[in-house]
């Protein structure tokens, strides 16, 4: 059977194309590795949706005393709705107590998964915690959060792509997406 690729009525446009992301994730991480300069700094990317970004923004950071954990998440519902209750599906391996801490996101959408990561961190005394997030909605927000370094700020469309995705499709696209259904 052929492969098929996606229905046409439902091909995504490209809203930041592969290249648009990687000359900012380079940004990003060159002010990260300048801003923690002599510091070791554990990253904590958050499941699924921030690996792809977090596997190219550390190899963007100058710094020799990194470290890596993850922490899954998953929101109710698994379409382009959230539903507001958050569930830990993956909890970190190493505590993070008196460590200096950058959470690692793909997107801050209403800020429900943001506001209650950055509790859930806060609790276990990091030495400090700061966050990035590759895509930031600010006009969706619910919760007053906000990241500490930006990649782009975008419209209230539902992207997909570059490890985003729709009910657990459409991870593997190289550019961030508008789903057009
Ligand atoms: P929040 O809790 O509303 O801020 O949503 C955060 C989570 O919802 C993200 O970590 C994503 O997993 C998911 N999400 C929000 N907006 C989008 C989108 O446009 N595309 C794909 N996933 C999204
Ligand atoms: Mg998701």
């Amino acid at each position: 059977m052929p492969m098929t690729a996606l229905a046409s009525d439902a091909r995504p446009r490209v809203l930041i194309p592969a290249e648009r992301i990687a000359a900012r994730v380079k940004e990003l991480g060159a002010e990260i590795g300048r801003d923690y300069r002599g510091r070791p700094l554990r990253l904590i990317g958050v499941l699924k949706g921030a690996w792809i970004f977090l596997a190219d923004l550390i190899r963007a950071i100058d710094h020799d005393d990194l470290s890596v954990d993850f922490l899954g998440v998953a929101t109710y519902g698994n379409a382009a709705q959230t539903s507001g209750e958050v569930r830990v599906t993956k909890d970190l391996d190493q505590s993070i107590e008196g460590v200096d801490v950058l959470l690692v996101e793909d997107i801050l959408d209403t800020g429900v998964t943001f506001h209650f990561l950055l509790n859930a961190l806060h609790n276990r005394k990091p030495q400090t915690l700061r966050a990035v997030t590759l895509l930031d909605k600010p006009s969706r927000r619910i919760r007053p959060v906000t990241a500490d370094y930006v990649g782009f700020s975008i419209p209230d469309d539902f992207v997909i792509g570059y490890g985003l995705d729709y009910a657990q499709r459409y991870r593997e696209l190289p550019d961030v997406c508008v789903l057009k259904v």
